[in-house]
């Protein structure tokens, strides 16, 4: 019986050196799996000089058609999924000029409702003891909502995903009008994107301890500020305040490979972790130094 891992978005960036330390550490199959087949190819490439031997396949985690294909050829040829780690991911650049509302609609494509599509076709192949690790992001803590109200209501214990939704939907229609902050969002579809992503963590570890596969595990990790692409290699002005402490993709890697491969019953389950690996509170009036 071979032990399959997946990370999405593996050709660069954090998500390539997951891929590369799964390889090293994990008793199994590793997919790096990428939207682009040429970029995904051509990572994988990188580290097969490296000795290691990742597997490939496509993955848009926007489209239903190559979710399913996935799902369908994971599911043909190995019945199974033992880590799942939704890297994938996009930020607009500070000085994008597409309106607002237009960022809106596409950040939370692809970082919510595109993470989501993943989870809700790959979670039946999940085994006992299966790991899912949720990117999110310093942006994706609570206190990142200035509205009160919509606080109480993202960290009611009693959320569901379809309540989670219909909230993430609201700040979509609210960008388009131009209402959101007045709403109560931040002017950045980005941190709205990630903190859809650790409520949605709580919400699946809740489903997980009601599943009858045992031990099913879920957290979201902020990676640190990392030299990727993302982050213009911290060459924007607005990251300058914490260029000093800008980490490698490799170190940014680590806090997400260490939830992949938390032991057996581990306590660690549904939380928010920091990429020093230790849980931070999501519920907390701020978050600790980025
Ligand atoms: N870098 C940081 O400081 C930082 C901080 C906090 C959180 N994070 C989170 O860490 C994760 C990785 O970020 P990164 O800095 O490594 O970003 P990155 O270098 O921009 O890489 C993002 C990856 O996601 C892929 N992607 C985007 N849309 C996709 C889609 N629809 N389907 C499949 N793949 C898609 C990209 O593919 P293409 O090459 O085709 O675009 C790329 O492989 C993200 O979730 C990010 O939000 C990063």
């Amino acid at each position: 019986m071979t032990r399959i891992a997946v990370v999405t978005g593996g050709n660069k960036g954090i998500g390539f050196c997951i891929v590369k330390q799964l390889c090293q550490k994990f008793n199994g199959i590793v997919y790096l799996t990428a939207r682009n087949t040429n970029l995904g190819q051509a990572a994988v490439t990188e580290l097969e000089k490296l000795g290691l031997k990742p597997h490939f396949h496509q993955l848009d985690v926007s489209d239903d058609d190559s979710v399913n294909v996935f799902k369908e050829y994971l599911s043909k040829t190995y019945n199974r999924l033992d880590i799942l780690i939704n890297n994938a991911a996009i930020a607009f650049k500070m000085d994008a000029t597409d309106p607002f509302g237009i960022q809106a609609e596409e950040t939370l494509k692809i970082n919510y409702f595109g993470l989501k599509k993943v989870c809700n076709a790959l979670y039946p192949l999940l085994k006992p003891h299966a790991r899912v690790v949720h990117l999110s992001s310093g942006a994706g803590h609570l206190s990142k909502i200035p509205g009160a109200s919509l606080r109480a209501k993202l960290s009611d214990p009693d959320l569901t995903e379809e309540d989670l939704d219909k909230l993430m939907n609201d700040f979509i229609s609210s960008a388009k009008a131009g209402t959101h902050v007045e709403a109560g969002w931040p002017q950045s579809a980005y941190s709205v994107s990630k903190v859809g992503v650790s409520t949605l963590t709580r919400i699946h570890q809740k489903l997980f301890d009601k599943d009858a596969r045992e031990d099913l595990v879920v957290n979201s990790v902020h990676p640190g500020f990392v030299d990727t692409d993302m982050t213009s290699h911290g060459r924007s002005s607005a990251f300058s305040r914490y260029r000093a402490s800008m980490m490698t993709p490799d170190r940014g890697a680590q806090a997400p490979v260490y939830l992949a491969l938390l032991p057996p019953n581990t306590d660690i389950k549904g939380k928010y972790i920091w990429s020093d690996n230790t849980v931070v509170d999501w519920l907390a009036e701020s978050t600790p130094p980025l």
